[in-house]
Order: C-alpha cells, then structure tokens, then sequence
C-alpha cells in the first residue's frame, strides 16, 4: 500500500508521516485545535464564508457544496440539532476515510466541533460500518482524550457559551447505510431505510431536527480551510473545485494505494500509468477504469489515454464518468468486463435495502440475467433487456443505490460492446441474429 501525497504538500495525509500523529499531544504540537481556537473567535457567518469561497465539495460521492449545505441549516429553530459523520465509507474501491480516522483522528474532531460551533449544534454522532469498530475505537481514545484536555465536552476550549459532545455509533455493514437519511434511520435504532427527500436532513433529520451529514473527508478538511482560509484553500485545487483531494486507487496498478492529489491534477492517465507505479501490473495494457468507486460510470482506455482527463469534479464529466469517492479501480486487458460488471451487480442486489421495487426487483433481474449469460445461456436480446431495466431503476427507485447499480451496466454496454457481444452470440441458445449493443 502506497500512501503519498502527489503535485503538493501532503494535507490531509499530513499526519499519516507523523509518528504518534493520532494522540492530542502530537496533534497540538503539529498545530492542532488552533483553527478551532481561530473559529470560536468568528462569527458564524464567516466561517459558513470561509467554507463556501474554498469551493469544498463533499467527499463521500455526490459532491454538494458543504458551505452551501451548512447556509441551508435553519438558525431560528427551537430544535436540537445535530453534527453526524458519515464513516460508513461502503463504496466498493473507496478506502480513504479509514486512513484518516486512523492517523488523524484529531482532525475529525476539530472539523465537527467547527461544524458544531457554525451550526449552533452541542451534539455529534461519528456513524461508521460495522467493519470499522476498530476505527471507532481510535475516535472513541481520540474523543476522550479531547474530553480530558476541554476541547470536548460543556465548555469548549473555556468558551463558557458552547458545549460539545461526540459520540461513535456503529453500524451492521450494510452499504445502504452510508446513504444519508438511512443512516439517520439507522442511527436512530431503526432499520436502514432511507427516507424521503424533501425535507432533506439540515431541515429535518436525526430525531426529526436539522442535521449535517458530512463526509470524513469534507470534516477533516474544515480545520485546513480554516487555518489558511477558504480562498487560498480553493487555490490549492481549481476554481469550481476546491483544494486537494484523497484517491484510492486499487486493481491492476503497481503502487494501489491512497493519493492526495490537488484538484485539476494532470492527468488522469499519468496518475495511472506512472505515478501508480509506471505501467500497469505485468506491464498490461491499460482497459478500463471505474474512477469514483463503483456507483460511476465505466471509462475504457480511449477515454482517457491522450485524452488530458483532469483529476476534479468537471474533468471527469467531460470524460464521460463523475468524481464519486475518488475510488478509483484500474483493470487491465485480462478482465471481462461483463464479468466484473456482473460482479458489482451482485453487489447491489445483495445490498438493496428492499424498500423500493425497482431497486428490489430490477437489481434481482439484472442478476438473474447475468447468471444465466455467465453459464452460456446468454441471448442476443440480453444487452437491451437490461439496459430497459436499467432505465427503469434510474431516476425512479427511492434513493440512488437505483442509479447506482444502473450506471455500471449502462456504461459498460455502452463502452464495452465487445465483451458483452462475445457472451450474448458465442453460446447454445444464440439464434445467430446481431446483438443490439
Ligand atoms: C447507497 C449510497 C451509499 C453511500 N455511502 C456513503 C458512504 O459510505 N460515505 C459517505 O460519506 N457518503 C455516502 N453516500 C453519500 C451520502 O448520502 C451523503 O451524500 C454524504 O454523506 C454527504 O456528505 P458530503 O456532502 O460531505 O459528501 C452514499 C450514498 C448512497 C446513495
């Protein structure tokens, strides 16, 4: 595992190359909890300002502008309202949030608190899979130590006027959990369903009252943005993109590992084919890429190789696929791409939550399908067939885990043809005719 910062100082992976980086003491004298001590000297207001001119976008896949998302929490509420972190990280080739619980546990805690302080919040819920507990178990050492030193807890840093308290809650490993509203649902003690939007959480969400989701990622970024403000922050990255962002990159690279990159890195084929290492794993040619974990769209080699692909949110929809995660899985020319993509939907159809029948159902089809093309019993029919049932999960199931496990086989039909049209022709049932991909 590689774990390097490329094309800039190393910010969120900073800690990850201090030894004991992860305890208050080293975390204080590496600068910690000063842009917590700087925000409790801020009005609300300006702090919301600093993070809207960085340009963050969240972390955890859809890319929603924090500082607008924080603008949107109504201050006149009579209610409680809450901080909660999404640690559930799910998303198949997503593997970042762990490294920073892990060696910078201190720096979630700061970036809640702020988020505490800005929102007017006294209560915070770290919610992580299931799998994490023994992240968990850092935060848990990392919240106390904060409690003992006052950082936590009725009088933050001695600021009589705010208290804040955190607390880690686990959950069963489902992916749908990382889902906002079902991991409010979650949270609350029930079971992992998502809810409907509107109203969406910072109006009503945990216990009915208005909370922020936010990403590991997206927290452990507002103390940096804090510290050197919001605008030389966004300087880091690109304009529409702000700062530096973590990649984890898996499959057939050499160096597989997570990244910090600035945002608008170039480019895209570089990253692959020569930071990760130089050239792919036994010098394969390069076939495809799924670049934000496993919920965007398949990109094959011609879209990115000579192509000057941009690492940031508008660069990889020009390319055809989105940002995500930054979970990026790289595979060679040995894979099938019906193969893995009947890989990932089993996937979803395990992890649907069942609440919605065109998730429910369609993921189930989909299965079913590609089962029966995998034992040669694939029709010429098959490509179309599921892209209708796609089209019919997309934009019409509860929550996106419908998109989600509708976007890989679009895209990879779409870019793929190939290797669909060998399963769908080269078998028994075949009646000769051509294949509509
Ligand atoms: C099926 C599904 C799974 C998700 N899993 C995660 C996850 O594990 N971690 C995460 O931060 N966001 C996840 N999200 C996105 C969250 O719903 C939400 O957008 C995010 O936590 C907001 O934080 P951000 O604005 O900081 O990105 C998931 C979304 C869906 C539809």
């Amino acid at each position: 595992m590689e774990i390097k910062a490329l094309g800039c100082e190393p910010l969120s992976l900073r800690r990850v190359f201090i030894k004991d980086g992860h305890t208050l003491d080293v975390y204080k004298k590496d600068g910690g909890y000063k842009s917590l001590e700087k925000a409790l000297g801020m009005t609300q207001d300006a702090i919301i300002q600093e993070v809207k001119d960085s340009a963050l976008r969240g972390r955890g896949g859809a890319g929603f502008p924090t500082g607008m998302k924080w603008s949107f929490v109504p201050r006149d509420s009579p209610k409680p309202k809450y901080i909660v972190c999404n640690a559930d990280e799910s998303e198949p080739g997503s593997f970042k949030d762990r490294y920073l619980m892990e060696y910078d546990p201190h720096a979630l805690i700061e970036g809640m608190i702020i988020a505490g302080y800005t929102l007017g919040s006294n209560t915070g819920y770290i919610y992580g899979r299931g799998e994490y507990r023994y992240l968990l178990d850092i935060m848990d050492v990392a919240i106390k130590e904060a409690h003992d030193a006052g950082i936590l807890g009725p009088k933050v840093l001695g600021n009589k006027n705010f208290s804040f308290d955190l607390h880690t809650h686990t959950g069963a490993g489902a992916y749908i959990c990382g889902e906002e509203t079902a991991l409010l649902s979650s949270l609350e003690g029930y079971r992992g369903h998502p809810r409907m939007k509107p109203p969406f959480p910072a109006i009503e969400g945990l216990y009915a009252s208005p909370t922020i989701v936010n990403n590991v990622e997206t927290f452990t970024s507002i103390p940096q943005i804090i510290d050197m403000g919001g605008i030389k922050w966004r300087d880091l990255g690109t304009e529409k993109s702000g700062g530096t962002k973590l990649w984890s990159i898996s499959g057939h690279v050499k160096k597989p590992g997570v990244y910090e990159l600035p945002m608008g890195y170039a480019d895209m084929e570089k990253f692959i084919m020569q930071d990760c290492g130089g050239m792919l794993r036994d010098d394969k040619k390069l076939k495809a890429v799924i670049p934000g974990g496993s919920s965007v769209y398949i990109m094959n080699a011609g879209q990115i190789l000579g192509k000057n692909v941009t690492l940031d949110y508008e660069g990889l929809v020009a390319a055809g696929s989105m940002l995500g995660t930054g979970g990026m899985m790289v595979m060679d020319e040995t894979v099938d791409i019906m193969e893995s993509t009947k890989n990932l939907t089993e996937f979803y159809k395990h992890e649907s939550c069942g609440w919605c029948t065109p998730c429910r159902e369609g993921t189930d089809w989909l299965v079913k399908i590609f089962n029966r093309i995998s034992i040669g019993e694939g029709r010429p029919e098959d490509a179309q067939l599921m892209l209708d049932i796609c089209d019919n999960i997309e934009g019409k199931s509860f929550c996106p885990l419908g998109d989600a496990a509708a976007w890989p086989i679009q895209s990879a039909i779409k870019q793929f043809p190939g290797d669909f049209k060998k399963w769908l022709f080269d078998n028994t049932n075949t009646n000769g005719t051509q294949p509509n991909v």
